[in-house]
């Protein structure tokens, strides 16, 4: 990676390409959400959470909570992971207290009832948000859309629901690869088309949430995780050279490496477990590196957060660095302890 100086000035942008920066960039995975009261206010007045996250004037209005709140370096669109099978037309409700519930898709023929050719169509109110946040944020906000990784996405649409083990996936992918590849292929594509469209849209970096990448044996990492994470981000920079796209492969452990190499991501998002100092030996010179406090840290505040934080940006502030959690805000986190953990971020040097 080069440390040019350059025009850019968005934090989050010039990390990701290797630039210096005055201060370390900071935002927060799931930033938006149920710790802030005046989220569950917005989200009472929209219904249901799909509706929320189609509704553009309700959608702006939460990404933009935290950012006037905090004055993080990024924006994150408010949508969700499960928007694409809920445009290829497969049932997605999210259930108070449940969490998400689809009706599961585990036999081949369900893969031709999927309506892959009405996504874009279908995310058009995403696509407005997006617009509309690239108006209203201020001038040093980076604004960052998102997917699921096509792994991610299969675990819930194969499932039904969130699993700790991922067995429905993983037992489809193990007795017919075939099938279950041609799931993954529908989704790759949808991915590249949501991406795309959100970069058109305003997005100025992408981030590739792939949760349960961690649950994957090495080839099947390879097959489902990295393949198709590399499809996409060529699919995306043969439009747009040099966009920048952060990954998540939650769990992958020195899986990350060959995932950093082949996919050419700018940057990878380390779980709460990797070792940051693993991390900048292993990843740093290969890609920007974002994380990767606990999220009960977080939600514990105090000398112990600090003492985290301050662990992390020793590791890992002296090549390209994002500072962020090692996985999303949980809803009792105080928000009192999201503004001392900014502050601290700000007045480290
Ligand atoms: O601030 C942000 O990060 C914005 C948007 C965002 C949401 N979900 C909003 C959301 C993002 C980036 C996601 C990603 C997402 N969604 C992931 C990947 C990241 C991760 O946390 O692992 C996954 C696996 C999902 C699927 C999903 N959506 C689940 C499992 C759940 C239920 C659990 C939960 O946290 O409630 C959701 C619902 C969801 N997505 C909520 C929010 C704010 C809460 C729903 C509500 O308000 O009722």
């Amino acid at each position: 990676m080069s440390h040019e100086t350059g025009a850019e000035t968005k934090r989050l942008i010039r990390a990701l390409k290797g630039m210096s920066v005055d201060q370390t960039p900071i935002w927060l995975m799931r930033q938006a959400g149920r710790y802030l009261p005046e989220y569950k206010k917005t989200r009472a007045e929209a219904g249901s959470f799909l509706d929320l996250c189609y509704n553009p004037d309700l959608a702006e209005e939460v990404t933009l909570q935290p950012i006037r709140r905090y004055g993080f370096d990024a924006a994150i669109l408010f949508s969700d992971i499960l928007v694409i099978p809920d445009a290829l037309g497969q049932t997605v409700s999210f259930r108070e207290g449940e969490g998400p519930v689809l009706d599961p898709i585990t036999r081949l023929e369900q893969l031709d009832e999927l309506d892959t050719g009405s996504v874009l169509e279908r995310l058009q109110p995403v696509y407005e948000t997006v617009r509309r946040l690239k108006a209203s944020l201020p001038a040093e906000t980076a604004l960052i859309g998102f997917a699921g990784a096509p792994w991610t996405v299969a675990t819930y649409m194969v499932g039904g629901r969130t699993s700790s083990d991922q067995a429905a996936a993983k037992l489809w992918a193990y007795r017919a690869p075939e099938a279950f590849q041609k799931l993954i292929d529908i989704l790759t594509e949808a991915t590249i088309l949501h991406l795309t469209a959100q970069v058109e849209a305003g997005a100025e970096i992408v981030q590739i949430f792939d949760t349960w990448a961690g649950s994957l044996p090495e080839a099947q990492f390879r097959t489902y995780s990295i393949a198709p994470t590399k499809k996409i981000i060529h699919g995306l920079r043969a439009k747009f050279p040099g966009l920048p796209v952060i990954g998540f492969p939650r769990g992958a452990g020195a899986l990350a490496i060959d995932y950093v190499r082949s996919t050419e991501i700018s940057g990878v998002s380390l779980d709460t477990g990797m070792s940051p100092a693993w991390a900048r030996d292993n990843l740093q010179t290969l890609a920007c590196l974002q994380g990767n406090l606990d999220p009960l840290l977080l939600v514990a505040g105090g000398a112990e957060m600090r003492e985290a934080a301050t662990r992390i940006l020793k590791a890992l502030s002296h090549g390209p660095f994002i500072f962020n959690l090692g996985h999303g805000i949980v809803p009792q986190t105080p928000p009192d302890h999201v503004a001392e953990l900014v502050e601290f971020i700000r007045a480290a040097k």
